[in-house]
Order: C-alpha cells, then structure tokens, then sequence
C-alpha cells in the first residue's frame, strides 16, 4: 500500500519542499506504525529546512517535529497500545507524513475527544512554554513577565499557561498581533515601533521577574536589560536568524549545525558575565526530553488533561492539507500569523 510524505530535497527555501509517493513504512519489533492525523508546522522546520537548527539531519529527510495520530499496525513485542488509539509523539523530524513509524516510548495517549490540531498544538507549542514557565523559570504568581513573539506559536502558549499561573504578562508582537496578545490577557508591546526596555520598566517599574526570549543573538543581551535586580532570561529560540522565513545573513545552500548555537551561547555566556544579579538561561525541549523523558510525558500528560477540561484552548492559525507543506512554509515564513499553523491528514 502506498503513503505520502513531504521531503526536504536540499538546504534552501520552500521549493527544497517535495512530495513523493512510496510504500508504506512497516513497523521494526518495538515501533508501532501512526496513520498520521495532524502535524505542526514551526520555525524550527524551517530552520531546520534552511540547514541552520542544530538538529538538521542529513539530505533528504521528512521534517515535522510533532504530530498526532491513530495507532495502526503493531511491530514484534509491542504490548500496552491497540490499533486505533490516538497517541502523540514529537519525533524532531519526521513528521509531515501519512504513515510513520516510530518507537512505542516515544508514544504518549491522547484523550479521546480531542481535536487533533489543537491537541498537536501541545506537543511542541505548549510543552516548551510550560517547562519553561514551571521547569526553568519557577515562576510565582504575581510575578512580572515578558514574553517576546506573544502572538506566534509558543509565545501564545506561554500567555495562555502564564494566565493560568496568575503572572501578570506583557507581549512583543506587531501590529498584527495586537489583538490577540491583549485577548490572551497580556499588555501588547509593538516591537516595531516601540522599544520594549524603556516601555517594560514604564509599565512595571523595576523590570520584568522573567523574560522568554525567542529571538536570539543581540536580542538577548536587551531582553537582560528589561529585568529587574534578580531576573532572568530563558533564552530558547533563533527568531532573529530569520527573515520572511529565509536566513536573515543571505547565505544559505549548507548545514550550519553549530553555527547559530555558537553564538547563541556566547551571548549567553556574555549575559553571565556582565554586572548585576541578572541571569540567562538557555531552554531546549529536545535536550530536556533526552535527559528527562519522564517529565516530558507527565508534562504532556498534564496538558492534555488541561484541553480536555478547557482550560485552554490553543489557537489554531490555519490548517493545511499535506500537499500543501510549502504553502504552510511560506505563510508561516511570511509572519503576522496568530497561533500555529497543522497539516491535517487522512480525513482529520
Ligand atoms: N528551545 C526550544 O525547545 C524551542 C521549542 C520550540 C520553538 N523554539 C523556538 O521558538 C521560536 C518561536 O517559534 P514558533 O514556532 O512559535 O514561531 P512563530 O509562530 O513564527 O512565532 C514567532 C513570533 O515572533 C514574532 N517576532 C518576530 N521577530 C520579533 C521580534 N524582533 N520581536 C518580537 N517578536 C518577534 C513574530 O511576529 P510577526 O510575524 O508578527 O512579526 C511571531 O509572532 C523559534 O525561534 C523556535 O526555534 C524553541
């Protein structure tokens, strides 16, 4: 039986996106095979597309980081899952596909009920915001907090889980986002037009208790200067190398593996180093879940049962069918988009 799945052909920009149709993959003792039901799309993919995330394998390959999907074939020794539960995973590449295979520790339940966009939504989105706010921040209720990209895919998780946590929130976004960040419950920021270290000691006066900051490089070493005495930056994301989805430098056609995290850690390391109780600190959810599987599944665990009480409610920007990966690239590499843009497949 045939399947279709998206591969990135070369290191470049969204024609490297192809489809190709092959047979279906069967599963090796241990994996289980997911007819796949919805898949993120995020800037890591396009990152990682551009050749420049840290994770970027080797040509070709699938990208998609996370997805959700029905179990449909079990391979030798594979117990405890029956064909047509619905599981999550978030495989870092892989996942723009009708078919995959993958390891059953890798599989986490997904309550039924649940729409698969916005349950793929937590996969990633709000993984990372809520191990960032819960695991590397600590954050308290009270607490003044600045989140960079608020109307984008994690920053809006980050608003939704940091209203639940009772912090009071501010947002950096454009002018699209304005609305969304203020709906979200946060005071919005314009980054465009405004400078968000003057307007963050206006708004509070010390500073903010935390900073999440996306955008990297330089960006960090701004994001320090808006705390107050005490502060930290979780810093988690290369934002900034990007520009309407391209690589902001120009250049392009190679893996650069260790480049953008060269420097990423020396303003981390430079953020240290400089005067005043005033800490950065990096995040990774990839390095986390290898390190601490089990936190990611309880985390995960935790999020879903969130969604299924409506506790939340992940905004889904636009949903695009399979074939349509490019299409989902560019928008996304475009900006201005609110929420996080899922493929859907196989009838979702
Ligand atoms: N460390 C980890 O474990 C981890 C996990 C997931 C994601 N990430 C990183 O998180 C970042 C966000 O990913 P995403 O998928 O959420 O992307 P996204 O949905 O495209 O969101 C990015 C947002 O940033 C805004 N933005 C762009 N430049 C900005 C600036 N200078 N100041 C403030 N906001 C700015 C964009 O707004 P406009 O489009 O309106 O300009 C957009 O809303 C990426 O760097 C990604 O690599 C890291």
């Amino acid at each position: 039986m045939k399947h279709r799945r998206i591969i990135v052909t070369h290191y470049g920009g969204p024609d490297a996106l192809q489809v190709v149709e092959e047979d279906r993959p069967e599963p090796k003792p241990g994996e289980v095979r997911v007819r796949v039901l919805a898949a993120g799309v995020s800037l890591p993919d396009l990152m990682m597309r551009e050749g420049i995330h840290p994770e970027t394998p080797s040509l070709p390959f699938t990208p998609g980081w996370d997805l959700v999907g029905v179990v449909d074939q079990l391979g030798k020794g594979v117990s405890g899952l029956e064909p047509g539960q619905v599981v999550a995973a978030l495989p870092i590449t892989g996942a723009y596909t009708e078919f995959g295979c993958l390891p059953q520790r890798e599989l986490v339940p997904v309550p039924s009920g649940l729409d698969a966009a916005e349950a793929v939504s937590l996969v990633l989105n709000h993984i990372t915001a809520y191990q960032m706010l819960h695991r590397s921040a600590k954050v308290r209720p009270g607490q003044h907090v600045l989140i960079h990209g608020a109307a984008g895919g994690v920053g809006s998780a980050l608003l939704q889980l940091g209203r639940l946590a009772g912090l009071e929130l501010y947002g950096t976004c454009s002018a699209r986002g304005a609305s969304a960040v203020s709906n979200l419950g946060a005071v919005p920021i314009d980054y465009e037009h405004q400078d968000f270290v003057k307007e963050i000691h206006r708004l509070t006066g010390e500073g903010a208790d935390v900073v999440f900051d996306g955008i990297g490089g330089t960006h960090i070493w701004r994001s320090r200067k808006a705390l107050c005495a005490g502060g930290k930056v979780v810093a988690y994301g290369l934002t900034g190398s990007l520009r309407g989805g391209r690589l902001a430098s120009g250049r392009s056609g190679g893996r650069h593996r260790f480049r953008a995290i060269a420097i990423f850690g020396l303003y981390i390391a430079g953020g240290w180093l400089l005067p005043g109780r005033k800490r950065v600190v990096p995040y990774s959810i990839q390095w986390l879940k290898r390190l601490r599987p089990a936190w990611f599944r309880q985390d995960l665990i935790t999020l879903f049962d969130l969604l299924q009480r409506q506790r939340i409610k992940p905004l889904v920007a636009q949903r695009f069918p399979l074939v349509e990966a490019r299409q989902a690239q560019e928008l996304l590499g475009r900006g201005g988009v609110t929420g996080k843009i899922v493929l859907v497949l196989n009838g979702a």
